[in-house]
């Protein structure tokens, strides 16, 4: 019989109720007329008497043990009540949700100023919607340029002098009204033309301008940074070719291509089996843009590029529609590791 209380014991002290009816059919269990405690105690008439001290001992302990459990037992779960009256369960547990991994353009973009911060240059934003002055007139386009054309840009409505960015070269004459040379600064950003959405155009895209001006920049620094940005984006085997093309803002103008990262060189679909691809435009900074931002362009020189966030994450992911960026599809978004 003793053994049978002292187990007794530990079972009443490892037990935990989850609710009131719980604890409730504890108390019966133990202390009811036919319960457990009751029936002991008939049994202990059967107890031999040099028995009966410790044993009746042992059984008080467990109706102490059982009146215990039961007072603390009580307090826990009147307390949960309460909360529950308030009406703010805090022991219900929290519904999972699936952290969201990082855009795979916000991962490229990132991968871009991480590249950019290396060797040196800082990371500036500004805005999006824009005076015809920085988006246009500082960077040199001319009055009839068919980018200032309706179709291209969308204007405000009520005033014709302000519309949504086209691309981040306006953030280049931001900057330099904003500070003086030397400057190697990146600009990130979204812009806006007003194109017919397919799978290699959209009316929003980003893009990465870049400039740097100092005394001294020739086109061979361009370069240089140019390729060292192409090898840590898609390969140490990476080369590059450039162009010559032409913005008004930058006098040489080029736009780059890199090698293709997909077929090496050799001709694919992505290529258009050329073997190149092509990713930005650039050139020096045209004098005249220095000028409309008072700086002397006999004393500084400087150059330029801008390259778009989705042909470089297509290219570096194997993208072949642009859609899928603008979808939020998660099944489409899990796939990239967030390296960046
Ligand atoms: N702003 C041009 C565009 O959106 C890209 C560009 C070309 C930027 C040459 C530059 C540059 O800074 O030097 O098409």
């Amino acid at each position: 019989m003793k053994e049978k209380i002292e187990q007794l014991i530990h079972e009443v002290e490892a037990f935990a109720a989850s609710g009131a009816g719980e604890l409730e059919q504890f108390r019966i269990k133990f202390l009811g007329k036919k319960g457990v405690l009751q029936e002991l105690f008939a049994d202990f008439k059967n107890v031999a008497s040099d028995q009966k001290k410790e044993t009746g001992k042992l059984l008080n302990d467990l109706k102490v043990a059982v009146q215990g459990r039961i007072d603390s037992l009580k307090e826990q779960l009147g307390s949960a009540e309460e909360t529950v009256s308030s009406g703010l369960d805090l022991t219900r547990p929290v519904n999972y949700m699936e952290p969201g991994p990082r855009h795979p353009l916000s991962i490229v973009r990132n991968e871009i100023i991480a590249i950019f911060s290396r060797i040196g240059y800082s990371v500036m934003e500004d805005r999006e919607i824009e005076d015809d002055w920085h988006n246009f007139t500082a960077l040199n386009f001319p009055e009839e340029h068919p980018a200032r054309d309706m179709q291209d840009t969308f204007f405000i409505e009520k005033d014709p002098d302000i519309a949504l960015r086209t691309h981040t070269s306006s953030v280049q004459i931001r900057a330099m009204e904003k500070s003086k040379p030397p400057i190697r600064t990146i600009f990130p950003g979204r812009v806006f033309r007003n194109e017919a959405i397919s799978a290699r155009a959209h009316c929003i895209f980003h893009q990465v301008e870049g400039l740097a001006i100092d005394k001294d920049i020739s086109f061979r620094d361009l370069k240089q940074t140019l390729l060292y940005f192409a090898k840590e984006m898609f390969g140490e085997k990476t080369q590059i070719r450039l162009r010559p093309s032409y913005f008004p803002f930058t006098e040489p103008s080029g736009e780059m291509d890199v090698s293709c990262n997909i077929c090496g060189g050799k001709g694919c679909n992505i290529c258009k089996y050329t073997g190149w691809v092509e990713i930005l435009g650039c050139g020096m900074v045209d004098p005249a843009v220095l000028e409309n931002c008072n700086i002397d362009s006999n004393v500084y020189t400087g150059f330029a590029f801008g390259m778009g966030i989705e042909r470089i994450t297509m290219l570096k992911y194997q993208i072949k529609d642009l859609r899928l960026f603008f979808e939020n599809d998660l099944r489409f978004l899990k796939q990239f590791t967030n390296t960046y």
